[in-house]
């Protein structure tokens, strides 16, 4: 007949060892090999149990709570081990595939960078933006009215010759100057008017160092009740200095465009030398009535900014043909 102690010792032991064996268990695999050993039909906790009814009725109970117990404990080390494991394999694959991402990439092509002249017109509008202004655009294919006419600039008139224009068929141009979108956005819209429009323009210039058939300009134009020309001052100033950081010396020299009036050329002093900017001036009332505004009521200031001249200033560029030949060991140097 089995006896009480015979059992409790084999449970006993058991439950010493599965410990053991569950400790060094590596695999989920391994883990529940253990659990089929022990706990299993033909396990050797069945086993011990079979063996129980061979004991005195009183002992039963004695031996069932031990082999509970037992099971309990095996059961919950299984668990645990199973949960360390399953921690051990996530904190092994983190490790493994860890991307270091501060380490420069491998590229075996060049990363592109913005070009000079599209970071120049972003600065430009990034601060007439942050003064209220919205950006308008028009097309580089225009009709004379829009670049001329509108522009109080007729066809006999003389300011004609001061832009060399490429005439194309059926009377369309390429825009000699983004003046033109004040005349297309005034034709679409109300005072009061802030806008800056930046674009290519077109001049039929022979090329060298400081003249390109194709460049572009930012226009400004604001219309309002009562603007004057020291607003047009005031303005001019603020971008300025944005632009060239601190304060500059800027000065407003007499100038003729048919579609202003009076009409100024605007000067920076940058590093000791006078720079010339582009022109302005207190929009003309000849191109208020093309555009159906009261010129009794409406007052506006316009300005026209040459972008390569001043990319050119900023980052003391000596040739403008430089801005489109792509050549990278000069287009790198920007950001
Ligand atoms: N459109 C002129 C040019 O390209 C520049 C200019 C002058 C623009 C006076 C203006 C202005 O808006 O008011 O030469």
């Amino acid at each position: 007949m089995t006896d009480l102690a015979a059992l409790r010792t084999q449970l006993e032991e058991m439950s010493a060892g599965v410990k053991d064996l569950i400790n060094g268990a590596q695999t989920p695999d391994q883990l529940e090999q253990i659990r089929i050993d022990f706990l299993g039909k033909k396990g050797k906790l069945s086993q011990i149990l079979g063996a129980m009814g061979k004991l005195p009725p009183a002992d039963r109970p004695v031996i069932g709570a031990l082999a509970n117990e037992v099971k309990e404990l095996v059961q919950s080390l299984l668990e645990e081990k199973k949960t360390a494991l399953q921690q051990a394999e996530i904190a092994r694959k983190l490790a493994a595939e860890t991307i270091d991402v501060t380490m420069p990439g491998v590229f075996p092509w060049r990363l592109g960078r913005v070009h000079p002249i599209t970071a120049t017109i972003d600065r430009v509008l990034d601060i007439m933006v942050g003064l209220g202004y919205t950006v308008a655009q028009g097309p580089e294919v225009e009709t004379d009215y829009y670049n001329f006419e509108a522009l109080n600039t007729p066809a006999d008139h003389p300011a004609r010759d001061m832009q060399d224009t490429f005439y194309l068929q059926d009377g369309l141009l390429l825009r000699t100057h983004t003046s033109s979108v004040q005349i297309r956005f005034m034709e679409q819209n109300d005072p009061p008017i802030r806008i800056v429009c930046p674009g290519r323009v077109y001049r039929k210039d022979d090329v060298d160092a400081t003249h390109f058939p194709m460049f572009h300009q930012v226009e400004l134009l604001a219309v309002d009740e009562g603007l004057t020309f020291g607003d047009l001052k005031g303005t001019v100033r603020l971008l300025v200095e944005a632009l060239f950081g601190g304060e500059c010396e800027v000065r407003f020299r007499p100038s003729f465009f048919p579609f202003t009036e009076p009409s100024a050329e605007v000067d920076v002093k940058w590093q000791g030398r006078w720079l010339e900017i582009g022109g302005c001036g207190m929009v003309d009332p000849n191109v208020f009535k093309a555009v159906g505004y009261d010129p009794d009521l409406y007052t506006g200031f316009a300005w026209g900014l040459g972008i390569e001249r001043l990319a050119m200033v900023l980052h003391q560029i000596d040739d403008i043909r430089r801005f489109f030949t792509s050549d990278w060991r000069f287009l790198q140097q920007f950001y």
